[in-house]
């Protein structure tokens, strides 16, 4: 039995998604589950029974944002009262009692481990809000369907969760232990995604090559999906650099299909804020494995997470920092300020760097970033790279936009005849700070 309408129609769902990518592959899992239950998509939150929003609870502004589009969609829900509003993800998880009491217009609160039970709960929201916030250490949701949006890549998750507790971050919190999807439902999703003209796959996780699934590490299971014909490329996202074992590296140089790319989050380039940070390593153990990757994956592309700010970091760490991203050199940087998160191992010590102060070597980071991007960049002018055609680019008629194997945004003149799945040749002409722009050879 599913929610009816009143016209008797089958309910319509309108999901919008903050935050990461485990959230929008959340999302897709969650779509799924929605539609085998009789649900189909609404293209706006006007005409939809139930709105939902898939949460972040990363920093506070991700918190912000879905609390101001709360308050528009409780406008809605005043006016038409029968609406079904819910809150799933990482906020619900986090804020708990402090959503239901500031956003008493809710009618379901549910957290990342719940989604199996979904249809159960919305129709369970009546005059009370549904909660549903147990975490559920076994939780994968292996084998369950997700409504994907179609095209070249797609996102699989290959584990959940994290058990790392670096001082920062709520997600260990929010998201529960670590799990990893068994390896044959693995397999055989991205094989069912292959057959369906999917050319590259990226593995999800919040600390992906963590991954373990009875005597298949992160390594072996590279190695496998590789193996999947038709797929084309593997990618995944987010490693940890202490979890970047030999066997991850040596699948990486020795499997073609693993593309050049490596996003590596440092955080800070302070030895003292990284054993604060509960980072489990020093920047000399970050600069070998760097180097032993660089060494073994030639054309290897780096990208980095930094947070500026972080509790006790003076301006001799900040200034470390900087010094690691020039020597790095990475091709791009996610760089954000400091968040205080409730609940976090470094919450109860406070900020120390004001918030003029953290947004002063935020821009600088920023900055330098911008150089070392650029000046990457440029150095590809006149080299050839084989290019992922995803469909017309963002900006200029005629012309069409693919990755590179360093995940590096390709943009030439479309060739009639070429489309979306094909890999082409582009000799690379000029370059942004953020792309490249070249011609099909
Ligand atoms: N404040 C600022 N940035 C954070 N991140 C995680 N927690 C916080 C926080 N409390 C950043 C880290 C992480 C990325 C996903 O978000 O850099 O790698
Ligand atoms: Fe957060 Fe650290 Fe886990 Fe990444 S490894 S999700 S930063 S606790």
């Amino acid at each position: 039995m599913v929610l009816s309408t009143s016209n008797g129609a089958s309910p319509t769902v309108y999901l919008e998604t903050y935050g990461c990518q485990m959230n929008i592959a959340d999302s897709e899992l969650v779509s799924g589950v929605l539609r085998a239950a009789g649900y189909s998509n609404a293209e706006s939150p006007e005409n939809a029974d139930v709105i939902l929003l898939n949460t972040c609870a990363i920093r506070d502004h991700a918190e912000e944002r879905v609390l101001g589009r709360l308050s528009v969609l409780a406008q809605l829900k005043s006016r038409r009262p029968e609406v079904r509003l819910g809150l799933l993800g990482c906020m619900a998880q986090h804020n708990r009692a402090r959503l239901i009491e500031q956003a008493p217009y809710l009618d379901l609160v549910a957290g990342p481990d719940t989604y199996r039970r979904l249809p159960e709960l919305i129709r369970s929201a009546r005059f009370d809000p549904a909660v549903d916030l147990r975490l559920d250490r076994n939780e994968t949701y292996a084998g369950l369907p997700s409504q994907r949006e179609g095209g070249v890549r797609a996102y699989v998750t290959a584990m959940r969760g994290c058990d790392k507790f670096c001082a920062f971050c709520v997600v260990p919190y929010v998201r529960g232990r670590e799990r990893s999807v068994p390896a044959a439902a693995l397999i055989r999703e991205i094989g069912e995604l292959a057959e369906h003209g999917v050319k590259e796959v990226v593995l999800l996780g919040q600390t992906v090559n963590a991954y373990r699934d009875g005597d298949v590490d992160f390594g072996k299971l590279l190695r496998k999906v590789a193996a999947i014909d038709g797929l084309e490329r593997i990618r995944f996202t987010s490693p940890h650099p202490s979890d970047m074992s030999d066997s991850v590296i040596e699948a990486m140089a020795t499997e073609p299909k693993v593309q050049p790319y490596l996003h590596l989050p440092v955080q800070s380039g302070s030895d003292r804020v990284l054993a604060a940070m509960a980072r489990g390593y020093t920047t000399g153990e970050y600069l070998d494995l760097v180097a032993r990757l660089r060494g073994a994956i030639p054309g290897l592309a780096l990208s980095t997470d930094i947070i500026v700010g972080f509790h006790g970091e003076e301006e001799a760490d900040f200034e470390a920092t900087l010094e690691l991203m020039t020597e790095i050199a990475y091709d791009s940087a996610f760089t954000f300020k400091y968040s205080l998160r409730q609940n976090t191992g470094a919450y109860k010590l406070g900020d120390t760097v004001s918030e003029a102060e953290k947004s002063r070597r935020l821009s600088a980071v920023i900055a330098l970033q911008e150089a070392i991007s650029l000046e990457r960049n440029r150095a590809t002018i006149g080299a050839e790279y084989p290019v992922l055609v995803e469909g017309p680019a963002r900006r200029g008629q005629g012309m069409l936009a693919g990755k590179a194997p360093q995940f590096k945004t390709a943009v030439f003149p479309a060739r009639s005849g070429v489309v979306p799945g094909q890999t082409v040749r582009v000799r690379i002409e000029s370059a942004t700070a953020h792309s490249l722009t070249g011609v099909q050879v």
